[in-house]
């Protein structure tokens, strides 16, 4: 769906390939109509260009109708970098802002599924478009936007007061709510989160919904959970909707795993074997697979890393997040895949068992997973959520 400079379909062209592809529903279309994404993108914006495979710098001065042509694209557009330190026309090292995907946008929308006159908490402002889309639907006085970073959330602010949706910007970290606004009837989350906080859960009505990217740290990928407050207002459970990948709530992004940190000579210092895993099999295809999801699930505290492929071979590695146990697969191709493993975790043999019950339940997709979120922690299942393990989340 996203647009090159060249196809141009404009705002209701875009509408049209969203409704036709199923994410943009019909009570969500007249806000589409009125509530242009280009009215709350900054002069210079870094959208991610599909034939060029990264973020490529926009500007509305230089470019004015490459800058529209992205606006109305359906992809994501980084408007900022390095928590607001970059600074320049390149892109930074990290995007930590963005408007994201307007499919992205309606699908999760969709999932919140508001009613007149709900009362809506967003964490994540951004640019101010989705509080902008919830305000056009609610009204400016029945949202709630919680944006961390000070610039940001000014920026938003001002465009949201532009458009003519006052809604109200709390600047704040977004893990604790707002309680001031509370109870919300919905709860939706646009960073991507680690932990699920419980203080969403007090401040959503029972019967409420909290719509979030949630994922661990075993990949980058998350996937929306929508989860419904119990009645008690001591939980929160649902299934997850789908795939999606988010920029992590601040405080739990995941520092980048420093490889000498874990392997001080060379892979041979790990007892090896061989795995009749394959590549294809082990991968499955997609960057953000229910498969790694699914192994995120099941073995606690583990980062993969998937190297590039060269001359054949590609090996996979796995550092264990509560001590420094790593394992090594090297896929090449025609052979037997063979492993590495050292310290006092035997990472591979979880992963493979993780694996292994993947297949055995049939390969489920994202939405034959679930969320449960109470005091005792967070609970993932499949199919059943009496049927539920726990999981090990960041504090
Ligand atoms: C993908 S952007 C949000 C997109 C936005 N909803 C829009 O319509 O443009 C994610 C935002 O979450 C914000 N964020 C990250 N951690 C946060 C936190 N702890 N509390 C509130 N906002 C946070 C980031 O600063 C960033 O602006």
């Amino acid at each position: 769906m996203t647009a090159t400079r060249q196809e141009r379909p404009g705002h209701a062209g875009l509408g049209q390939a969203l409704m036709a592809a199923g994410v943009l529903s019909s009570d969500w279309a007249p806000a589409y109509a009125a509530v242009p994404r280009g009215a709350f993108l900054p002069e210079l914006m870094w959208p991610w260009d599909v034939g060029a495979g990264r973020s490529v710098a926009v500007s509305r001065v230089e470019d004015p109708e490459a800058w529209q042509a992205y606006a109305e694209s359906d992809c994501p557009i980084v408007t900022q970098w390095d928590d607001g330190e970059h600074t320049g026309t390149e892109p930074g090292a990290v995007a930590t802002s963005s408007a994201s995907m307007p499919s992205v946008v309606f699908r999760m929308l969709r999932d919140l599924d508001v009613r007149p006159g709900d009362r809506v908490l967003e964490v994540g402002t951004g640019t101010g478009w989705n509080a902008a889309l919830l305000a056009h639907r609610l009204g400016a006085g029945n949202v709630v936007s919680v944006e961390v970073d000070g610039g940001v959330a000014d920026a938003a602010r001002k465009a949201l007061e532009r458009f003519g949706v006052p809604v109200e910007v709390v600047q704040g970290d977004g893990f604790d709510g707002w309680d001031r606004g509370a109870p919300y009837d919905r709860v939706v989350a646009t960073c991507g989160l680690r932990a699920v906080p419980v203080a969403w859960m007090r401040q959503c009505r029972p019967g409420g919904l909290i719509v979030v990217p949630w994922g661990t740290h075993f990949g980058n990928g998350d996937a929306v959970a929508r989860l419904t407050v119990a009645e008690d207002g001591r939980s929160a459970s649902g299934p997850f909707t789908g795939p999606v990948e988010f920029m992590k709530l601040r405080a739990q992004r995941l520092p980048p795993v420093v490889h000498r940190e874990y392997v001080s000579g060379s892979v041979a210092d790990g007892d090896t074997r061989t795995t009749p895993l394959v590549e294809e099999a082990f991968l499955d295809g997609e960057r953000f697979s229910a498969h790694g999801f699914a192994l995120g699930l099941l073995v606690p505290d583990c980062r993969q890393v998937v190297a590039w492929k060269e001359d054949g071979a590609r090996p996979v590695w796995l550092y264990s997040l509560s001590d420094r146990s790593w394992a090594c697969a090297q896929f090449r191709d025609g052979e037997r895949t063979r492993v590495w493993q050292h310290g006092r975790r035997r990472l591979w043999d979880e992963v493979e068992a993780a694996h292994v019950w993947w297949q055995e339940n049939g390969r489920p997709g994202h939405d034959r997973f679930g969320l449960t979120v109470d005091d005792g922690g967070h609970w993932a299942w499949l199919d059943d959520p009496s049927r539920a393990w726990p999981l090990s989340v960041p504090v």
